[in-house]
């Protein structure tokens, strides 16, 4: 690699943009960052809060905080902006989401009062079980992209913001594929000013963020910047992405077992996994055509990992199946099962049962804030383009076009802490250890 990397000083005020402000994981995500901010609350999961990072050998003992050795934007200095359909303020969202206990979001309730979301950039045809009427009037697309362009400006101005990263909340919309529309910067905004109905909401605020010299980063498995449209505009205006699909709950468990079981060389025969959750995230993906989206993300995940074209005999036939039921009483307190027929010596069977009684948001928040202070690091750094070192937080990373992705959850944690080494100036670490034998 020839390149390097030089990192500007996190100085001033970062602005975080959120679509889908209202929704479950952003309110647990600002409720965690205003406790914190109050002393009433540790951002437990957050890597770039807690993390460290090994630098050097074993014996020299030097393992420092990230965020002690590379410069972070710190979160007394995050302002926060969103959209949402539904328009109720953050203190009244995070009630209705009930993730968290009623006292401790009192204790912020003044702060989160104060954030209010803008009307969405919407359509029901692309999450339509959503019921919100906090919508903007504008129907032509390229105006609506023109109306959050001057939004995000105005915000800025007005908080005398430095910088700004975009990470994408809202609802998983429903499956679609690249089409000619998406192919080129010319086609995506001829399409804009045409209405094209295979242009998604989240397309176009990953289009205003871009235009704004925002990161973008996409939560949800719907395309969004994962365009060659948006890519390509990503490395014309010098801003990082990344995405998709926040890893939290089963998907985690799986990258985390997966690569496990793979590295023994135990065979698979199936993986069954099935989940109830009753928050508004499983509403919208009741509807076939959103789960549709959501399950390509989960599926692909073990095809991956376990790489059936290198062992055939292990791997080569196995079943697989992602079930999400959406059951209100359960709200953001998720329950997953999983099922996992396995083989080892001689072909003998045995069996793996998983039940992750998890919550939803409070796993997604830590990889929220994770995302934001590494891609405000990537833009101070000059990085743009796709971010495959994010790879780490996600279910379906965005890679190049020439590349597989990593799923392995071990294998992208190296990346990352790897890639935070090279920023900090510092050499990467390949764990032979055999330097401490044969020096
Ligand atoms: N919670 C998790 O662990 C997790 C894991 C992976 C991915 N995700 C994804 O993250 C997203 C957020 O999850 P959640 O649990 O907070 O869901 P949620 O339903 O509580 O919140 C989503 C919010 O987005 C809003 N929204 C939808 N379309 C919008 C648009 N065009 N503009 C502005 N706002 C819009 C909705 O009104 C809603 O308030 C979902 O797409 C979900 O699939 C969540």
């Amino acid at each position: 690699m020839k390149k390097k990397f030089k990192v500007k000083k996190a100085s001033g005020k970062l602005g975080v943009l959120i679509p889908g402000i209202s929704g479950a994981v952003s309110t647990t995500f600002i409720a965690g960052i205003l406790a914190k901010r109050k002393g009433l609350g540790e951002l437990f999961g957050s890597l770039s809060q807690m993390g460290t990072l090994r630098l050097g050998k074993r014996t020299d003992k030097k393992s420092p905080l990230i965020k002690d050795i590379l410069s972070l934007a710190d979160i007394n200095d995050i302002e926060f902006f969103g959209w949402d359909v539904y328009g109720d303020n953050c203190y009244k969202s995070c009630k209705k989401s009930g993730v968290l206990d009623i006292n401790q979001i009192e204790s912020i309730k003044d702060e989160l009062e104060k954030i209010v979301p803008q009307k969405a950039v919407f359509s029901k045809k692309f999450a339509a079980n959503l019921k919100g009427k906090n919508i903007k009037k504008e129907k032509n697309l390229f105006k609506l992209a023109k109306e959050l362009i001057d939004e995000i400006q105005r915000f800025k101005k007005e908080k005398n913001i430095k910088r700004l990263v975009m990470v994408w909340c809202g609802s998983t919309e429903i499956f679609l594929k690249i089409e000619n529309v998406h192919k080129s910067v010319t086609a995506f905004e001829k399409g804009l000013k045409n209405n094209d109905k295979k242009i998604s909401p989240s397309m176009i605020y990953a289009y205003a963020a871009i235009k704004c010299g925002a990161a973008y980063a996409n939560g949800a498995p719907n395309l969004s910047a994962d365009i060659p449209a948006l890519i390509s505009l990503s490395l014309k205006s010098k801003v990082p992405i990344c995405g998709k699909d926040f890893k939290t709950g089963q998907t985690l468990m799986k990258t985390i077992l997966a690569p496990g079981l793979k590295s023994r060389l135990l065979g698979l025969n199936g993986w069954f996994s099935t989940n109830i959750l009753g928050n508004r995230d499983g509403e919208v993906l009741d509807n076939p055509k959103n789960f549709k989206t959501k399950e390509e993300s989960k599926l692909s995940v073990l095809d991956h990992i376990f790489q059936s074209d290198l062992y055939p005999d292990l791997y080569g036939d196995f079943y697989h199946k992602v079930r999400i039921n959406y059951y209100p009483p359960r709200g953001d307190e998720k329950e997953a099962w999983d099922n996992i027929d396995i083989f080892g010596w001689l072909n003998y069977p045995m069996q793996i049962k998983v039940n992750f009684l998890c919550r939803d948001s409070i796993l997604a928040a830590p990889i929220v804030l994770d995302l934001i202070i590494f891609m405000d690091l990537a833009l101070r750094s000059n990085m743009s383009g796709i971010q495959e070192w994010m790879s780490f937080y996600f279910k379906s990373p965005m890679h190049a076009k020439n590349l597989y992705p990593e799923h392995d959850l071990f294998i992208q944690g190296l990346k990352l802490k790897n890639t935070l080494r090279v920023l900090a100036g510092e050499k990467t670490l390949d764990h032979t250890g055999l330097d401490y034998y044969y020096d």
